[in-house]
């Protein structure tokens, strides 16, 4: 069975990236998904470090059936050696991620959400719900949602 370790990170930890796990582990274990999976998140800041998601994001995860139970830890450098992917959710994720890159080889593995964006997405990056309303954080979902499943497709169809 083929493996694929994929860690998502944003700033905080508490809502992108863990939402982002959660979906990306819901996918994988719908009726007929293949592949044999590690899924973590991660955060380039120390702002949140062992909180669980901002009640906000995991009261809108929860609408879609989605349980979000991760614990916020920071980005290490030995997460290069342990994910085949590093995926960032904005511009400011992949410099930070950039600056921590032990190797050429190791940064090789960085990549933006964008990457995996529908060619119908509205958007390029996933943006911060962190000081917006309901709105923000419904959005982050959809982007999440259509890019984690272009994700899995282009993982699963090579
Ligand atoms: P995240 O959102 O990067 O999607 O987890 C944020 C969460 C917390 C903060 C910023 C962004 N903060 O400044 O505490």
């Amino acid at each position: 069975m083929k493996k694929h370790s994929i860690l998502f990170v944003c700033l905080g930890n508490i809502c992108r990236s863990p939402a982002a796990e959660g979906i990306m582990r819901h996918i994988v274990s719908e009726p007929g998904a293949t592949g044999s999976w590690i899924i973590d998140s991660a955060g380039t800041s120390r702002y949140h470090i062992g909180d669980l998601p901002d009640h906000r994001m995991r009261l809108h995860a929860r609408r879609r059936g989605i349980e979000l139970t991760h614990r916020c830890r920071q980005v290490t450098e030995s997460d290069f050696d342990d994910f085949d992917l590093i995926i960032g959710m904005d511009s400011a994720n992949i410099s930070n991620l950039r600056a921590i890159a032990p190797t050429p080889e190791a940064e090789s593995k960085i990549h933006a959400m964008s990457e995996y964006f529908s060619p119908s997405a509205r958007h390029d990056h996933v943006p911060d719900p962190y000081y917006e309303g309901a709105e923000g954080f419904e959005l982050v979902l959809d982007l999440l949602d259509d890019a984690c499943r272009n994700l899995y497709h282009s993982l699963t169809q090579s």
